[in-house]
């Protein structure tokens, strides 16, 4: 069966900054030296014996630290000729608040410069930029004021939204203003496993209304100065079935969606789960199927987290799909599925229009560290060496042909 894409269709794979740069100093930098032994210890309760056995590095501290991570900052013409061979013409990456603004209300020019050098190197490659603004990752100094539980937090990101409008903006299209909010808000104040590690619903509360803020602050700067950006966000989704799946599907998928109304201009699709409820159990996986980390793959679910967001009426782009698969053995038959699945959403008429596969390469999987495989590219990280997997070829020659066959 041959599958034609339409026209225009992006084909890209995206990163983000913590993960990929290398040499960052902010709230995560600095949490990971003050967690990587703990969480190396506790990887022996954490993880299943197939995993344990089949990543000893989850044993060593230096997984946990992000340090030079992939040397992306360095190496982004590198690994954005790699794209280019790869026959992608976009590329989702996101800008590193830290580095742009390391201390509070001091701009960095040699960051905004490097950053704008990337926008341009994509733009000579023939990619289309999508620009995340915040990717979790937050400077040191917004940590210490409370990041975003603090009173001032909208303020603080609405300045520096307005620097990057001014000093970037005229080279972006796309902008994505937060990645996965409810992401961060369960597992920084919910669950308590990322920084700033402060578990409270009553902070998760005050920490989604400014969440909720800063994209609307964000959306209206932009589109003051450049009315003609696409301005939107990224989301996780996650396919609910069985009995719950109605509240959860609004709680997890909906709500910030809805609340955002009118200031988003696509939405940004990340899928990885399918959670299907029976009795207690959150996530039945009757398909058996996993990946390294133990998350069932279920391409399939993908089609119908699309069809519901087709009453939004607004463009849609899947800014994150994939799977650690270090062995490459599942992750060209899962990207395939998730296309075909993609191409029965479009025949149904969801308007999507760009597919972004995580990851370009390996990277810092946050409070997993480096062990999780998740790249079209192998990262070697002794040496910095990329290896293209076979898998990426493989999506390649569809990238290249606008045309999935299968
Ligand atoms: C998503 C994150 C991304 C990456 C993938 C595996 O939730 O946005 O940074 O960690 O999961």
């Amino acid at each position: 069966m041959e599958i034609n894409f339409p026209l225009g269709f992006l084909w890209g794979a995206a990163t983000s900054s913590h993960q990929v740069e290398g040499g960052n100093i902010n709230d995560w930098s600095q949490w990971e030296k003050n967690n990587a032994e703990r969480l190396a210890s506790e990887a022996k309760n954490k993880w299943q014996s197939w995993q344990q056995e089949k990543f000893p590095a989850m044993f060593e501290l230096q997984n946990y630290i992000s340090s030079q991570a992939c040397d992306h900052y360095n190496r982004w013409q590198e690994d954005f000729d790699m794209a280019k061979s790869l026959g992608h013409n976009a590329h989702r990456f996101s800008l590193e608040w830290s580095r742009i603004e390391p201390k509070k209300g001091e701009f960095d020019q040699a960051a905004i410069d490097h950053y704008s050098q990337m926008i341009s190197g994509l733009g000579k490659r023939g990619m289309e930029p999508f620009v995340t603004i915040n990717h979790f990752s937050l400077p040191q100094w917004f940590a210490n004021m409370g990041g975003w539980e603090s009173q001032e937090a909208v303020l603080c990101f609405g300045k520096f939204v307005d620097h990057l409008a001014k000093t970037l903006g005229h080279q972006i299209t796309f902008w994505l203003t937060l990645n996965e909010p409810w992401i961060y808000i369960v597992n920084s104040y919910w669950r308590g496993v990322w920084p700033p590690q402060k578990r409270s619903w009553w902070r998760c509360l005050r920490v989604y209304k400014n969440l909720f803020n800063a994209h609307k602050t964000a959306y209206n700067i932009i589109k003051s100065y450049h009315p003609e950006a696409q301005v939107g966000l990224a989301e996780n989704n996650v396919y609910f079935e069985g009995w719950l799946s109605g509240p959860a599907h609004w709680l997890v998928n909906r709500q910030f969606l809805s609340l955002s109304g009118q200031r988003l201009d696509f939405i940004g699709v990340n899928y990885y789960f399918h959670n299907k409820i029976k009795g207690f159990n959150f996530r039945k996986n009757d398909n058996h199927q996993v990946s390294d980390l133990g998350w069932e793959l279920y391409p399939k679910g993908l089609f119908y987290v699309l069809r519901r967001l087709k009453k939004y009426r607004k463009p849609i782009y899947i800014t994150e799909g994939g799977l650690a698969d270090a062995r490459d053995l599942q992750r060209a038959n899962f990207i395939k599925s998730q296309l075909f699945y993609i191409s029965e959403a479009l025949a149904e008429g969801v308007d999507v229009r760009g597919y972004f596969y995580w990851s370009l390469l390996d990277n810092f999987e946050w409070d997993k560290g480096f062990w999780p495989r998740f790249g079209l590219a192998e990262i070697d990280y002794k040496t910095q060496e990329r290896k293209i997997r076979s898998s990426a070829w493989e999506y390649a020659k569809i990238c290249k042909e606008n045309k999935l066959i299968i």
